[in-house]
């Protein structure tokens, strides 16, 4: 029995939906604790690629059950095309998703103001998926979660009340066109009848399970460095993706989790604004987005490309508490002539391996490079880590070195099946 957490140990898409589906095999509840529909999680299997923006990446896995905990934010919408779009492909969701009472529910002026925020003077280059918005009712105390949906008089309340004020914001902050209320009371109303079956009080569910021995992944969305608190502020999402983050995401405590995994690619990739030290504007970040396909898988927008960054990564494995990686995506450093790791910044003559979440500082360090030669063969159909081009291996272990933690399975293409261990040390 193990309560792990998996984490993106970056800037969000290292992989997560791939792994989670892997290690879901021999797991029995799947827990998303944080983020919302501004996620995007990959699984391929076969010939089928699925992305998941709120259900688990687990749920391709029958014996597997699903869990949306307390600390998600739910856009009802998303949620409904995607068990309908899951239940057409012949998955059915029926006891096997379970959804928090307490999470609370993205809104259409949520999503509405998301897109009008980044219209204005400060944008984040935010998914437009209402995320921010609804954490800001969150903390604000005025957000309308999934009970609420229970109690029509209370839900068309709290629409009402929120409505009228943010309907002045929206037309006298913004010059947009109000919201109807009347519409939205009667969609949320709706919501209770689709969404009932799955809700339940899933802190009970867990602590349960986890008592009774159960195996329970935590899948983190985003990843460590758009955490709210540790991240590149304000370039950063609204909630905590770091492992911390899973405990209040799903009410279990610090003490029932095992173990964390960190899911970090062979290189860096972030989508959105905010500082990027190693990012490449030149013909091997041209390589690493068309061979890594780098487009978002949530909003399709091009991600910015760079070096592997393990002045970051090191401290994202200070702040998760990382035990082991998964590296992802190094069959996209394949046919480059060498590969780079930044191993420290400089700025105003100092080196420090220190990450600075100071943006005026990130913003003008200089990383500094290690070099290693490349490998030209295509490693996608390696079946066997000892089969990797010794530059590959070399390129891990000096990654292992540097941040200080094992790397104990790795990616080589999109496919379930594309997964190499090492074999000298467990997985996970
Ligand atoms: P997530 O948000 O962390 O789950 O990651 P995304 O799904 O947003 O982005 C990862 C992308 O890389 C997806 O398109 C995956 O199918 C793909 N992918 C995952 N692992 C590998 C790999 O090892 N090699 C390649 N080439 N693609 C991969
Ligand atoms: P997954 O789970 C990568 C980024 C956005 C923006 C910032 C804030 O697929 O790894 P938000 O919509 O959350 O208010 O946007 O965070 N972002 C992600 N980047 N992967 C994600 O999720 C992301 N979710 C949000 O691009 O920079
Ligand atoms: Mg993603």
């Amino acid at each position: 029995m193990a309560v792990r957490v998996l984490v993106g140990a970056q800037w969000g898409d290292e992989g997560k939906g791939k792994l989670v589906d892997i290690l879901s095999k021999d797991v029995d509840i799947v827990a998303r604790y944080q983020g919302g529909a501004n996620a995007g999680h990959t699984i391929e299997i076969g010939d089928q690629k699925y992305v998941l923006h709120l259900i688990p990446s687990g749920i391709f896995h029958e014996h597997c059950v699903a869990v949306i905990g307390n600390g998600v934010v739910i856009d009802p919408v998303a949620l409904m095309e995607e068990i309908r779009f899951l239940e057409s492909q012949g998955i059915s969701l029926k006891g096997r998703l379970k959804i928090s009472h307490n999470a609370h529910m993205i809104m259409p002026y949520h999503k509405l103001l998301d897109s009008l925020v980044e219209k204005g003077l400060a944008p984040i280059g935010t998914t437009g998926r209402g995320i921010g918005p609804a954490y800001y009712d969150k903390a604000a105390r005025v957000g309308i979660r999934i009970v609420d949906l229970l109690d029509h008089d209370i839900l068309e309340s709290r629409i009402r009340r929120n409505l009228e004020e943010k309907n002045q914001i929206i037309s006298k902050i913004y010059d947009a066109e109000e919201l109807d209320v009347e519409k939205i009371i009667d969609e949320y109303k709706r919501f209770d009848e689709l969404i009932d079956e799955y809700v339940t009080d899933t802190a009970f569910y867990l602590n349960d399970a986890i008592r009774d021995g159960k195996d329970v992944l935590c899948e983190g969305a985003q990843g460590a460095l758009l955490d709210i608190d540790h991240g590149t502020y304000p370039y950063v999402t609204s909630s905590s993706p770091i492992s911390g983050g899973a405990t209040i995401g799903l009410g279990i405590a610090p003490t029932a989790i095992d173990s964390v995994i960190g899911v970090m690619k062979a290189y860096t990739t972030r989508v959105g604004l905010g500082p990027f030290p190693t990012e490449l504007d030149d013909a091997v970040g041209e390589h690493l987005l068309v061979k890594g396909q780098e487009y978002g898988s949530t909003t399709g927008r091009r991600r910015r490309c760079g070096w592997f960054d393990a002045v970051a990564m090191r401290y994202s494995a200070m702040l998760n508490g990382i035990g082991s990686v998964g590296m992802m995506k190094l069959d996209v450093l394949s046919g480059l002539e060498e590969v780079r790791v930044c191993t420290a910044y400089e700025y105003e003559g100092r080196r420090t391996n220190h990450f600075q979440t100071n943006l005026r500082r990130l913003e003008i360090m200089h990383p500094v490079y290690e070099s290693f030669p490349g490998w030209q063969e295509d490693i996608s159909s390696v079946l066997s880590f000892d089969d990797l081009p010794e530059n590959a291996k070399a390129y891990i272990t000096a990654v292992e070195d540097y941040i200080g933690v094992r790397v104990t399975c790795v990616s080589v293409g999109p496919e379930r099946s594309q997964i190499l261990f090492p074999g000298d040390v467990p997985a996970w």
